[in-house]
Order: C-alpha cells, then structure tokens, then sequence
C-alpha cells in the first residue's frame, strides 16, 4: 500500500511552488497525494465562542471538518504553503484559528510524521511564516520531520533554483526515511526560526524553552506538547470561559467606559 500523503496548500497559483513541490515530494516517495489547497474552500473566522471547548460541535458551517477528514485518512502531512506579507497567507491563518476545535481530533491525528515546507520569494524578506505552519502542526498534535523554508518567487521556481531544489529533494528524503533534521537556525526542541529576546536570553515563543544566543537549550519549554495542550484546552481556556460566566455584569458595566 503506498503511504497516503496529504498536502495542505494554500495558493490561487495554477502553478505555485507548493502545489508543485508537494507532486513532486509525492512522486519521488512513491505516495499517493491528496492535496487540499485552503485558498479554494470556505473557511469562515472563529467566533470564539469556546462552545467546542465543551465538546459541542462547531455552530460554524463551512468546509472545515472537510480538511480534518483529509487529515484523518492521511498517513503524513506536507504544510506546503507560502509567505505573504511575511506571514502565513490568510487562508492558513483563518485554518489555524478554526483549529481551536481541533482537540477531539487529536487521538486520530496524534504521531502523523508531517513536513512544514515555507515558500517565499526574497530571502530578506523571509518573515515567520513558517513559524505559523508550526503552530499549525503542533496544535493538531503532528510529529515535525523538519520545517523547511524554500526561495522561489516565480511559479516553478521550486524546480530552477539549485539551493532550492536542493531542500526539496532532503525534504523527500526525510520523509522517505521516517528521519527528523533540526536546522542550526532553529529551536532545537521545536524548530521554531524566531525567537523573543527576554532578560538576555533567547525565548522560543512557541516551545517555550529558553536559549543561548547560538541556540543551546537552557531551559525547556512544554508548550504545544500533548500534555500540555490537552491541560490548556481542558482546565485553562474552560477556567477562563466559567470567569467569564461569573463576572459577565461586571465586564459588562467596564465596557460601558466607551459609550
Ligand atoms: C500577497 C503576496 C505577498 C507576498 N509576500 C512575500 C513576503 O513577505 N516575503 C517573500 O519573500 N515573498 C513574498 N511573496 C512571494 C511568495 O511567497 C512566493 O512567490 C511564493 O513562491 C508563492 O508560493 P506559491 O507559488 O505556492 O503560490 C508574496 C506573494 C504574494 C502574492
């Protein structure tokens, strides 16, 4: 049975780099590929309305739990999606917020090996987009192969850059091989590129840990763990949803400072 290999795209491109590179990852590793590109299906903003917190379903319709299927039937995920504005595109993003509902999923989506794949067009204009894609992953409980970002502006670029093309086939490689890789430039627990200066040190703002200025593990951080997010979801957001119940009226008299 060839590996099932799902791609989370998200570009109007006819083209783009990471509708490409996924085909290409996919021929080389002999999968089967199903690609969802998040910029062809309605995906409506949050309400935050944190009913899903209580294991109620999502009062939002729109094509959502149609991408947590493709999920679901996939061995492995490719997040192959571009930079804009040095972020991810707003399409992943409004995924991302929607992925708030995503912890009933977590026992079927737990261990999926996934590659985070970045395109952008200028490499000092790299961003952190690719930091988002990790969140992204994290949040659906994925386990990160590596996280990639690949230089290629025009449509197809992903197969004339030589550098470039060079990630693509590692990126085949490790996930042929089942194989984790931590860049030098990454947190070298989570693989985060953007890091948060605090008290001298290097904060990772998605793990949590603490680093060196060359990126040495002082300290590690938990956040985005299973254990951690199944205790966020379940006692700290629903605390925060029963003090909102108990101290409504008084928010609501602290709101009428506008009026
Ligand atoms: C709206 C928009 C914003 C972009 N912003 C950036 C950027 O901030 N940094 C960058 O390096 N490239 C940027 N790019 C270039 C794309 O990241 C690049 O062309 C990429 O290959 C597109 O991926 P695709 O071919 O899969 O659509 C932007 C492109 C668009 C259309």
């Amino acid at each position: 049975m060839p590996l099932k290999l799902l791609s989370i795209v998200a570009t109007e491109r006819k083209n783009g780099n990471s509708v490409l590179a996924s085909k290409y990852i996919a021929k080389k590793v002999g999968a089967e590929l199903e690609i969802v590109n998040l910029a062809k299906l309605d995906i409506r903003p949050c309400k935050a309305c944190y009913k899903c917190l209580y294991g109620e379903d999502c009062l939002i319709e729109d094509d959502v739990e149609e991408i947590f299927d493709a999920i679901e039937r996939a061995d492995a995920i490719l997040i192959s999606s571009p930079v804009y504005w040095l972020d991810a595109t707003g399409k992943l993003k409004a995924f991302l917020d929607r992925c708030f509902m995503s912890l009933r999923y977590h026992e079927r989506f737990r261990g999926k090996k996934a590659l985070i794949l970045t395109y952008h067009g200028f490499n000092e204009m790299v961003g952190w987009a690719s930091a988002t894609h990790l969140v992204l992953a994290r949040i659906l409980g994925f386990d990160v192969l590596a996280n990639i970002e690949l230089r290629a502006a025009l449509p197809a670029e992903i197969f004339t850059d030589k550098e470039t093309f060079k990630k693509l086939e590692l990126a085949a490689e490790l996930l042929k091989k089942g194989e984790t890789r931590v860049f030098e430039n990454q947190c070298p627990i989570c693989m985060s590129v953007i890091f948060r200066v605090e008290n001298g040190a290097l904060l990772c703002p998605i793990c949590g840990s603490k680093l060196d200025a060359e990126l040495n593990l002082i300290e590690k951080g938990e956040r985005f763990s299973e254990e951690w997010i199944v205790e966020h979801f379940n006692k700290e957001l629903i605390s925060l949803k029963e003090k909102f119940k108990e101290i409504k009226d008084e928010l609501k008299e602290a709101a009428k400072i506008v009026e």
